[in-house]
């Protein structure tokens, strides 16, 4: 059970909410990777088997924002992300098992394997797709599709926006940090000092943050920038920490507004290297240390990075005393049988070139 709605039955009465995943997910010991590193007390937090259709991140904003098309009577959902979004993959996934279609709306990024998959995948979960020149371009065509479906339709598409970051789907992780802190509760793991996240449009470290405060943890976040610097800053993460408590209070008024905890976010900016989706040799470092000593799957966008982040601490002495915490946002569900069969020229033209030139460097 929701350990948030438990504690705040106010919140399951008026929030929309549908289950998606299979929680809580499990916190393991790192121990092997901790000792060779300087990171004794390490910890991994498994939301990359958050769910068994497809894990990683998204899944727990996802049960409120469909949540939420469910209940407004949507019959389709459009979102936003690159080529090869795990956010425009799960919302494919998660609004066809709730029997909603989806539009993926995607502009173009460093191409990698993982960005074929997503594709495919995406396909076989009959979304819509639509690949345009960057987020100027993809403005018009969105606005057209949005129309196109509402018209036929009779009620317009939910709008998800990127990273399904906004106050209703960050209540997923406020709810993820208060079953965080019935875990260490429960003695899975001591109290993190530090929780590593990926920072991509932030919804998972601010709702990560509100929810540790709320909960009465003191982890310090460290948000490891994974995309342009628009995306993740502290005056986004004071806004979206005040709208998500504003959304949380209102629906249940025992839930508390609080003031923002400067000190308890720490965003890292190191790490990012030169583009959204562009592997670094230290993120990929991280990848193959992270799946040689504990067999922990790891990728270059998002999760390589974040670890990175985590060998430069432990390398620096920072963790030899604190119990440290690895949010792994990354799905880590084989679903290759299900795309075996797929052919990408079934899919736009616009995303053929993800199949047909070679991908960087790095991923191998
Ligand atoms: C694997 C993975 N980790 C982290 C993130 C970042 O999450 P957020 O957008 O909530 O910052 C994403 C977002 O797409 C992701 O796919």
């Amino acid at each position: 059970m929701n350990a948030l709605f438990e504690l705040y039955p106010g919140l399951r009465q008026s929030l929309p909410y549908v289950a998606l995943a299979d929680l809580p997910t499990p916190i393991e010991p790192l121990a092997r990777l901790g000792a060779a590193i300087g990171a004794p007390n390490l910890y991994v937090k498994r939301d990359d088997l958050s769910a068994s259709l497809y894990g990683g991140n998204k899944v727990r904003k996802l049960e409120f924002l469909l949540g939420r098309a469910l209940r407004d009577g949507r019959k389709c959902v459009m979102t936003f992300g690159a080529a090869g979004s795990n956010h425009a993959l799960a919302t494919a996934l998660y609004a066809r098992q709730a029997g909603l279609r989806s539009i993926s709306m995607l502009v173009p990024q460093p191409n990698a394997r993982s960005v074929g998959r997503n594709l495919l995948l995406s396909h076989a979960a009959e979304a819509e797709l639509h690949h345009h020149g960057g987020m100027v371009q993809v403005v018009l065509p969105s606005v057209y599709h949005y129309l196109r479906h509402g018209l036929r339709d009779g009620v317009l598409p939910m709008i998800i926006p990127p990273g399904g970051t906004t106050p209703l789907g960050m209540a997923g992780f406020v709810a993820a940090a208060f079953e965080l802190k019935r875990q260490v509760d429960a003695g899975a793991m001591p109290a993190p000092d530090r929780l590593y996240a990926a920072s991509g449009t932030m919804g998972t470290v601010i709702g990560l943050l509100l929810g540790l405060v709320a909960a009465g943890l003191d982890t310090r976040v460290v948000a490891v920038r994974v995309t342009q610097p628009q995306f993740t800053s502290m005056r986004k993460a004071r806004r979206f920490f005040a709208a998500t408590n504003r959304l949380l209070h209102r629906a249940d008024p025992s839930f508390p507004l609080l003031p923002f905890p400067e000190d308890r976010l720490e965003m890292r900016h190191e790490f990012y290297g030169e583009a959204y989706g562009q592997y670094t040799e230290a993120g990929m470092r991280a990848v193959r240390m992270a799946r040689e000593t504990e067999d922990l799957k790891l990728e270059g966008t998002y999760t390589g990075k974040t670890f990175a982040a985590i060998l430069v601490d432990a390398a620096a002495g920072r963790l030899r005393d604190r119990t440290a915490l690895f949010w792994n946002t990354y799905n880590s569900r084989d679903f290759s049988r299900d795309i075996t069969h797929l052919d990408y020229h079934a899919l736009p033209r616009s995303v053929h070139r993800y199949f047909e030139e070679s991908v960087q460097p790095l991923d191998r």
